[in-house]
């Protein structure tokens, strides 16, 4: 969960750092450093707190280097201050890191007996000292080995030693000139630039300098030097050119585009994201074939399933949970939805004819991935529905249905979510058309939908309003029922997240069995109340809420003059969506919920991109 970038070239190195780590900022943003290669030795800089404080703290020192690698940290091992952020130091190294050694402190025991001393709590500063302590070795023995060779023979013998997940960043002394990297299931990716080479832990560092990358493969060694880098496999000398990949994200797809900040901006593309997700997709006549051109797919996941699993963490399990409704009634699938975290530590049954489902913004979760890799292991065909169609998690699952949403870069997710749901919703649909259940009426609300947000963003200072009043609240409760209870799930988990204040999401037919008890004049229940089957039951609901002096947020339907009445006349607040269709109203719902967080986030004074203690990229356990 935090962002790495190194440049070798022939420009100076610091102004690339920097902006590859304000860009990586989203994954972690307690701290940063940079270490610079000056003459014959480092030049390092570590600061506590975002990435402008070190930016302010290097402005001026007239470093000129042509080297370097820099980290922005999301803390796991030790506080995070200005000692344990990185890059760390060991003897002739200098090190940055992304991931968890796992095994660090059995290491750390066993170097402290031979004599090696630590000046920070994490597990990086351990990896540092081990590379050192072999090459210091290997050097003793075969001191006839260039320092190159040294270095990578040690780093390899570490590597088998340490037990994690990562990718590093390191240099030597006794090498200069030369970056040199290594992964074991966290991205790395290098790019050939003019005259110089960037690398990073992922592109958006890298995309507003050049659109090849090369994603290293896991195990292999990489060495960039001066415009040019190589790969090697584990144990082989024999140096590979790299094989490069085209992007087709754009640098100018990662600004604020004058919004104050990326979730605003990013709700606000909602629209968009959803028309280009659907685009191509939806039948222009009523027999046409296949919607996601997945006839191998058909064969393989569809044709013969007999349960499906989608797992996913945070927002993205709350888009898996929708579409459990989604795929039982249209496609008529047992469908099951797990928590990744769950799911890879239970002993789930992936019988004959189960297929997986992983669903993930960033592709790089680790517990949806590793619960990918079980699925995988297990024979059980799988599918991916990710965001970035280079990340780790669309690579290795069977078959991809990516969203279009473009980089999301508020640590609140919301346009990926509501690209996910648009990709769940067309799949289930599509899913069930090819078992032969046609629900073309579904389908043509789809249509309707970039227009239906565009109406609904039309009332965003509304919802911003409303939002800012809760600021004084207690708590605030969400609930609903059908597709709505996961929407309530989600609308407290933005809630939370972005403002800090206890919120719980519950099905509003639980209320009575517990949460009720948590309602009185201080608490905001945020009801979700389409006018779907369970409308009904959900104005007992209001009543109940009503009866115990709690203070109510309806959504439901522009139409709905009963609920906008009560709650007009009884002040409360009464938020009307455009009628829709049943599959697309948790689409729609979404966004006063995410409008609401933000209002209250903004009235709170909150940083609405960077929560406190998030990580964009939730790539550690
Ligand atoms: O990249 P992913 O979709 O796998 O991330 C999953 C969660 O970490 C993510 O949705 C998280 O809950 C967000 N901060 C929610 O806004």
């Amino acid at each position: 969960m935090c962002g790495i970038v190194g440049y070798v070239g022939q420009k100076t190195a610091k102004p690339y750092l920097l902006d590859g780590l304000k860009r990586l900022e989203y994954r972690g943003y307690d701290s940063a450093g940079l270490a610079l290669f000056s003459e014959k030795d480092y030049v390092i800089k570590r600061n506590a707190g975002p990435v402008q404080g070190l930016a302010d703290a290097t402005l001026d020192s007239g470093q000129r280097e042509t080297m370097g690698i820099a980290h922005t940290r999301w803390a796991t091992h030790g506080a995070p201050n200005e000692t344990n952020a990185h890059p760390h130091r060991a003897g002739d190294l200098v090190l940055v890191h992304n991931g968890i050694i796992e095994n660090y402190s059995e290491i750390k025991d066993r170097l402290t007996k031979t004599g090696v001393r630590f000046s920070s709590q994490t597990d990086t500063e351990v990896f540092a000292q081990l590379i050192e302590f072999h090459r210091r070795k290997i050097q003793d023995q075969q001191p006839n080995l260039s320092a190159e060779d040294i270095l990578i023979s040690a780093l390899e013998t570490s590597m088998k030693e340490v037990d994690g997940h990562y990718a590093i960043l390191l240099m030597a002394r006794s090498v200069p000139g030369k970056i040199f990297g290594v992964q074991n299931g966290a991205p790395l990716v290098a790019s050939p630039l003019k005259g110089g080479c960037l690398i990073a832990s992922d592109i958006q560092a890298i995309i507003p300098y050049h659109n090849e990358v090369c994603f290293l493969p896991k195990g292999e060694i990489l060495v960039a030097e001066n415009g040019k880098f190589w790969t090697r496999a584990p144990g082989s000398s024999a140096l590979h050119a790299p094989k490069l990949e085209r992007m087709d994200w754009t640098a100018d797809k990662v600004e604020k585009d004058g919004f104050d900040s990326f979730m605003l901006k990013e709700i606000f593309q909602q629209p968009l994201v959803v028309a280009d997700t659907l685009s191509g997709r939806l039948p222009a006549k009523e027999h046409e074939p296949f919607i996601w051109d997945h006839q191998k797919a058909h064969e393989v996941l569809w044709k013969n399933v007999k349960k499906l699993y989608l797992i996913a963490c945070g927002t993205s399990y709350h888009a898996a949970l929708i579409s459990k409704y989604f795929f039982e009634k249209w496609a008529k699938i047992d469908c099951e939805v797990d928590i990744a975290s769950e799911f890879r530590y239970r002993s789930p049954v992936l019988a004959p004819g189960t297929v997986v489902g992983v669903i993930s913004q960033s592709g790089e979760t680790a517990d949806t991935l590793a619960a990918l890799r079980l699925a995988n292991a297990a024979g059980a065909s799988t599918f991916s529905i990710c965001n970035v169609p280079s990340s780790t998690i669309a690579r290795e699952s069977g078959f991809q249905y990516p969203t279009k949403a473009g980089p999301e870069i508020g640590v609140a997710s919301t346009k990926a979510f509501t690209a996910q749901l648009t990709v769940l919703c067309t799949l289930a649909l599509d899913v069930g058309r090819l078992r032969g259940h046609l629900d073309l009426a579904s389908f043509r609300a789809l249509a309707r939908l970039p227009h239906d947000l565009d109406r609904v963003l039309g009332q965003s200072e509304t919802f911003i309003k409303i939002g800012e009043k809760l600021k004084d609240r207690r708590m605030v409760l969400f609930v609903g029922r059908g597709t709505m209870y996961p929407m309530a799930l989600e609308g407290a988990l933005k809630m939370k997240e972005l403002t800090y204040l206890p919120s719980e999401g519950f099905a509003a037919g639980e209320l009575k069995h517990g949460p009720i008890a948590y309602i009185d004049k201080d608490i905001t229940v945020v009801t979700l109340a389409p006018k779907d089957d369970w409308y009904s039951k959900t104005l007992s609901n209001l009543e109940e809420i009503r009866a115990r002096g709690g203070h109510i947020i309806a959504i439901g339907s522009e139409t709905d003059e009963q609920i906008k009445r009560q709650c007009l006349s009884g002040g409360d607040e009464f938020i009307g969506l455009p009628e829709s269709a049943w599959g697309t109203q948790p689409i729609l719902s979404v966004v006063p919920l995410q409008l609401l967080a933000y209002g209250c986030a903004k009235a709170l004074g909150r940083n609405i991109d960077k929560p406190r203690n998030l990580a964009k990229s939730v790539t550690v356990e």
